[in-house]
């Protein structure tokens, strides 16, 4: 069974890939890409090409699944043909963003809203051949407003190869909250032809062991939020050994560095920041036992860098040993 960070778009971009792995290399199998767009019907924009360019994924060769989102046949076999192309051998085809821009234009879950013309679809990519060359697999929620909509999606991912099926197993109306269902989850997970993985709400250790031990077959253990906000959470669960402080500080502050080269002010820095510090930040944990939560809070309330910078010192201090 292999371990996957979960693709979060705007968080899990290259740099943030790269500076992971080399601070926490232990036990995760792959990275999947935040989703790339197929623009245009044939065209990947600059910014998304990032992701996948060799020389941004230096020492991550095999560890690298892009994730394409487009509902189109012939736009998914163009993008699986040119992703062969730069060396990929495994795409993920995004079936589960819930954002209403996405689903208006049928694509994320919207793709699952008929599964007739999802079955049309995917007959068209697997009849071109391009599926023989290089390996498509999905990433699903269970459906647009009932779970039970899996019933008629789950015979028609069984008529294809595919070579993984990642269910989040919440539906489309629950964004990212509520619980997900793992009654229609083990429905899948008996009755797919083809591998299923699992993704949804592992934040800890034991959320982690619970599933492996409750789907003992599972091809591949998926993990999104759990991960950005403990990033030795991988590592956790194949040595024991958790983040200290200053691995988290690492962390935090090699990812302010990437940002400083990319990002044109220090507020738009600081901005960007605080959504690794909203994930991150109850993983810092007080030297004398308290709570940090305050101060994490003035973190995320600071209007001006010198307001950031001094919450942050502050955080650093009190959580983390020199
Ligand atoms: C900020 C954010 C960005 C996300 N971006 C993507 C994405 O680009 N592609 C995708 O398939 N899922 C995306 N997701 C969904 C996650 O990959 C994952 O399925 C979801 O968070 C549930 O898993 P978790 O509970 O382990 O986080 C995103 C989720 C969040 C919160």
């Amino acid at each position: 069974m292999k371990i996957s960070f979960a693709p979060l778009e705007g968080i899990t971009i290259y740099c943030y890939r790269n500076m992971h792995h080399m601070l926490f290399p232990e036990g995760l199998d792959r990275y999947y890409t935040p989703f790339i767009s197929v623009y245009k019907h044939q065209a990947f924009k600059k910014r998304d090409m990032r992701e996948i360019l060799p020389e941004n994924n230096k020492g991550l060769e095999g560890k690298i699944i892009p994730q394409i989102m487009t509902s189109k046949a012939d736009e998914i076999v163009w993008a699986l043909k040119e992703m062969k192309k730069r060396g990929y051998d495994e795409i993920n085809l995004n079936m589960g963003c819930p954002v209403a821009t996405v689903v208006s234009k049928h694509k994320g879950s919207g793709m699952l809203a008929d599964p007739d013309h999802l079955d049309e679809i995917f007959y068209e990519v697997f009849e071109s051949g391009i599926t023989d060359e290089v390996k498509l697999s999905v990433k699903t929620r269970l459906g647009l407003t009932a779970p039970e909509e899996f019933k008629e999606l789950l015979p028609v991912l069984n008529k294809y190869r595919f070579s993984n099926v990642i269910i989040h197993p919440r539906v489309r109306t629950q964004m990212y909250k509520g619980e997900p269902n793992m009654e229609i989850f083990r429905w899948a997970y008996e009755n797919s032809k083809n591998p299923i993985s699992y993704n949804g709400n592992i934040f800890t250790a034991e959320d982690f062991y619970r599933i492996k031990e409750d789907f003992e077959k599972l091809e591949e253990i998926m993990i999104g939020r759990g991960l950005v906000a403990n990033p030795a959470l991988v590592r956790e669960v194949s040595t024991g050994k958790k983040a200290s402080g200053n691995e988290l500080k690492a962390l935090i502050e090699g990812m302010e560095g990437e940002y400083t080269k990319e990002i044109p002010t220090e507020i738009q820095i600081m901005h960007k920041m605080k959504e690794l510090w909203f994930y991150m930040g109850p993983s810092f944990t007080m030297q004398d036992g308290g709570n940090s939560e305050r101060l994490i809070h003035k973190i995320l309330v600071s209007k001006s860098i010198s307001e950031y910078r001094n919450a942050k010192r502050e955080l650093f201090r009190k959580c983390v040993m020199d």
